[in-house]
């Protein structure tokens, strides 16, 4: 199975790097020059040299691909193009493209990760990245996802790395810091969606003991990070 992805940024080489365990790829980017070479990726510089691939995956800037999508659906013809473009709407993609479908990842794509795909039948065509799908039932939840998904690593990195600069501050050396931060956010996720909140902390806090110390202090916090990812959710609406 051949993949195209237009758009070997930032995005587009994370997908690459994640497909090219299970299928060969032709990258389209503008630069080739600035790629290195890798097993199984083909690097080209034009749309129309990736008409031989099965699928298409689109990881270009928003008004990049508004102003593409007319060689793109030339070159796909009836073949799946996945969007992984922020803010452009299916209803826009489908005059240019016949089989269009949306979806949105981050950066850890290229280790696994997480995909969110709208309609949720997007995911039959990505069978050949290792992730987990996240089945959208509305375009708009997919579009929210830009937030929740794409950027929100940006985001929570900012809290990781206030975990590790205080766990220095504390005496701990940073590789042990950086070790205990990723454990400490994988198992709050995981007993999170296990027990919910209350019980994980019945669980962890002893009364008048250290977590209730931290939990008294933590509270400012919650509302700048939910205005985060809500500011950067509502910014979708505006690409
Ligand atoms: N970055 C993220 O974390 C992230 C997460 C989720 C979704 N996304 C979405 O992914 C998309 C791309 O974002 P990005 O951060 O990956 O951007 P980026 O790093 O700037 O990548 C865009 C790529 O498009 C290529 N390109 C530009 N014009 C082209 C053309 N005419 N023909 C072929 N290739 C062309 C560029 O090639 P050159 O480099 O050679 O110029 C570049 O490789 C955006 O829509 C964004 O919303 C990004």
């Amino acid at each position: 199975m051949k993949i195209a992805v237009v758009g070997a940024g930032n995005l587009g080489m994370a997908l690459i790097r994640n497909a090219m365990r299970n299928a060969e790829i032709i990258a389209v980017r503008r630069r080739k020059e600035k790629t290195q070479e890798m097993e199984g990726v083909e690097f080209v510089t034009d749309i129309e040299e990736a008409g031989e691939a099965n699928i298409f995956l689109v990881a270009l800037k928003p008004r990049v691909f508004r102003s593409h999508l007319e060689t793109i659906g030339d070159v796909a013809k009836s073949k799946p193009v996945i969007s992984f473009v922020a803010g452009v709407r299916l209803e826009e993609i489908l005059k240019h493209i016949e089989n269009p479908f949306r979806a949105m990842t981050n950066l850890g794509i290229e280790e696994k990760g997480a995909i969110a795909c709208y309609p949720p039948e997007t995911a039959e065509h990505l069978r050949f990245l290792e992730a987990e799908f996240i089945y959208c039932e509305t375009e708009n939840e997919l579009d929210a996802m830009t937030s929740y998904l794409g950027s929100s690593p940006a985001l929570i990195s900012k809290l990781f790395h206030a975990f590790v600069i205080s766990a220095l501050h504390q005496g701990i050396s940073y590789d042990n810091a950086l070790k205990a931060g990723m454990h400490a956010f994988q198992s709050a996720a995981y007993l999170y969606s296990k027990y919910g909140l209350e019980e994980t902390i019945r669980k962890i806090a002893t009364p008048g003991g250290t977590t209730a110390e931290g939990l008294r202090e933590i509270s400012g916090i919650e509302k700048g990070f939910m205005e985060s990812l809500i500011a950067a959710s509502r910014r979708v609406d505006e690409l």
